[in-house]
């Protein structure tokens, strides 16, 4: 049944821009929002270091390994991974890799188009600059903006209308195609993205306290990390990076022959884990200097940032900057995440690529009618994906290409040769069980922290007492 479904014949129209939409979607709120107060709440500069670690020994081969999977099958990542394992003479089952993916990339979404719905109300309040907000009033305008205050159906009729718009773009770029819609607007908001980050990051610096920044993000403290520490960069560096999910497959499915994969997934590791580091350089100097909490999670955004812009000079003029660059990014990954179920709908149901996306997009428009209000949802996805649904894709991901597919399957898309060798060996001795170390024990660690649930004793032995029962 499933052989009648062919390969996309679609392709992205330049390597530019090829490298702009996968660019687009790894550097988004992630890099800028999540990866800056996650390494100064996990241990700063020896957070870093584990990322970096995974970056390049898991997040890499792992790329590569999407992107040849995806051009090798030339399919979504769901009938992608099915059909290899045919050609190998495996089982179908294979393809649940596709569908953890898949669905994870939907969960995802369901949270990160709320959050950029935040964005686009901030990014229009900013325009009235925010000036002589303080911190509790500052509180209070995020509260009320997201529907958890004194008005609650002004402003909740309020953020559906965005997050209706926000849909409907989405709805309009991945419906025209992953050339005329996804890849054009990458090669646009990207460079700009580029442009604008790095004249917050010179304000910042400029007018904040930036000793203090690169000590809250860079010292290392130690005494702070734990297995869940690995647990959270390893899941940082899947969200970031955006694998584990099936989307590099699907990307990759659109890829020329003659795309080089390797140095194209340096080309993009870098460029995301660049903006990672210096992200944290647009913030916290600026928030440091206006007297405020650093690791306050979501509302450093959105509580901390207007008034450290409230407080500046220069502030009522870089604030939109600030929340339009951090919509742009946002933008061009939820545009990525939405091409994970389109493009598997296009091919498996035989709908148009447009009626797919608004069939997508009415979905997500339900659950986000529903959950728009909800933080302990927002909260539980967030952790639920990056703690433990991001890590699994990954891990059958990473099985699956090293030791399901034959060395002679993929040497079509990465060559042969150091690299090759180099790929190989570490996609099927280190990748996998890596992973699923650090998945079992930095879960465990995380839900004993989290959830304050004494695990068994020789488990507490090896993760340490996280827990400590209440006296009495
Ligand atoms: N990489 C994006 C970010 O860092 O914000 C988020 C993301 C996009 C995750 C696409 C996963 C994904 F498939």
């Amino acid at each position: 049944m499933a052989g009648e479904i062919g390969r996309k014949t679609e392709h992205w129209g330049s390597r530019f821009g090829f490298i702009m939409a996968s660019v687009g979607s790894a550097v988004g709120l992630g890099n800028f929002w999540r990866f800056p107060y996650t390494a100064g709440e996990n241990g700063g500069g020896a957070f870093i270091l584990f990322y970096i670690i995974c970056v390049l020994l898991i997040g890499m081969p792992l790329l590569m390994a999407e992107y040849a999977m995806g051009r090798k099958s030339g399919m979504s990542a769901i009938e992608g991974i099915q059909s290899l394992a045919r050609a190998e003479s495996r089982s179908q089952n294979w393809g649940i890799a596709g569908w953890v993916g898949s669905l994870t990339s939907f969960f995802i979404l369901s949270f990160y188009m709320v959050i950029s719905t935040w964005l686009m109300a901030f990014l229009i309040q900013s325009f009235g600059g925010f000036e002589g907000m303080d911190a509790s009033s500052s509180g209070q305008n995020f509260v009320d903006t997201i529907g958890q205050g004194e008005h609650p159906m002004r402003s909740r009729w309020y953020m559906l209308g965005l997050l209706a718009l926000f849909l409907i773009a989405n709805i309009i770029v991945v419906g025209r195609g992953v050339k005329g819609g996804i890849e054009k607007v990458a090669t646009v908001l990207m460079p700009a993205f580029f442009i604008m980050l790095l004249v917050v990051v010179g304000f910042s610096i400029a007018n904040g306290d930036t000793a203090k920044a690169v000590s809250f993000i860079f010292e290392p403290k130690w005494e702070d990390v734990g297995f869940k520490t690995f647990l959270a960069a390893l899941g940082q560096a899947f969200f970031s990076l955006s694998i584990g999910v099936g989307l590099m497959i699907t990307y990759g499915a659109y890829l020329e022959p003659d795309t080089n994969i390797p140095r194209s997934s340096g080309l993009i590791v870098a460029s995301d884990t660049l903006v990672a580091l210096i992200a944290g350089f647009a913030i916290f100097p600026i928030v440091f200097s206006a007297g405020l909490d650093p690791s306050s999670g979501p509302s450093l955004f959105f509580i901390s940032m207007p008034v450290a812009f409230g407080s500046i000079p220069g502030g009522a003029i870089m604030a939109p900057v600030f929340f339009g660059l951090a919509l742009f990014a946002a933008f061009t990954s939820s545009i990525s995440l939405m091409e994970v179920a389109v493009s598997w709908l296009e091919e498996r149901q035989g709908v148009t690529r447009l009626g797919a996306s608004i069939g997508v997009g009415y979905v997500l428009f339900m659950i986000g009618a529903a959950y728009v209000f909800s933080l302990d949802y927002l909260d539980f996805m967030d952790f639920m994906t990056e703690g433990l649904l991001l890590p699994l894709g990954g891990l059958l991901a990473s099985y699956f290409a090293g030791w399901v597919l034959s060395r002679e399957m993929l040497t079509s898309e990465l060559g042969e040769g150091t690299i090759m060798n180099a790929w190989r060996f570490l996609i099927r001795w280190f990748v996998p069980p890596f992973i699923f170390l650090i998945l079992v024990f930095g879960f465990m660690d995380k839900i004993q922290d989290q959830y304050h649930v004494p695990l068994p004793g020789f488990l507490t032995m090896l993760l340490g007492p996280n827990w400590v029962p209440p006296a009495g």
